[in-house]
């Protein structure tokens, strides 16, 4: 059984896992309206990743005999100044997602609760490459600056990204 501490812990994460979800395709629909598709494919597959961090959470309360309550989703933003300023946005989001899994991870070590630690270590992983990843488009795009033959290549490749 999960303890109502980590279990009311885990529930926040669902929502922040599905707001995550949310952000991600409101950036991808500013890429949209851009016409930087490669950028906007690369958010949409975020998105989804997303979905799926959320029922990883899911089944681990299902599974530990717990409860899942869900929860209103808040609006994301929907426009940034530029590519470079949603991706910083990405980034700062990803750093706090960070934080809360941090936090989960505390409890469980305090209550020694192994499940619950064991799962999370995949996303103590998950996260490393998730900020690696978004830092390294936004190192990408500072060297871009107001290039715009820059940009367009940095489209192409973001287009090629895949679901895992
Ligand atoms: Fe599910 Fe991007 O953290």
């Amino acid at each position: 059984m999960l303890s109502k501490k980590i279990e009311n812990a885990i529930n926040k994460q669902i929502n922040a896992e599905l707001w995550s979800a949310y952000l991600y395709l409101s950036m991808s629909a500013y890429f949209e309206c851009s016409n930087l598709g490669g950028f906007a494919n690369w958010m949409k597959v975020q998105a989804q990743e997303e979905v799926g961090h959320a029922m990883r959470f899911y089944k681990h309360v299902i599974e530990r005999r717990g409860r899942v309550t869900v929860s209103a989703i808040a609006a994301p933003p929907v426009n940034w100044k530029s590519p470079l300023n949603a991706f910083e946005d990405a980034f700062k989001h990803e750093q706090k997602v960070t934080e809360m899994i941090n936090d989960i991870a505390n409890y469980a070590a305090a209550e020694k609760d192994h499940a619950t630690a064991n799962m999370l270590q995949w996303f103590i992983d998950e996260q490393v490459e998730e900020e690696l990843s978004t830092d390294a488009i936004i190192q990408k795009l500072k060297m871009i600056g107001t290039n715009t033959g820059g940009l367009y290549m940095l489209d192409r490749e973001l287009s090629q990204r895949k679901t895992k």
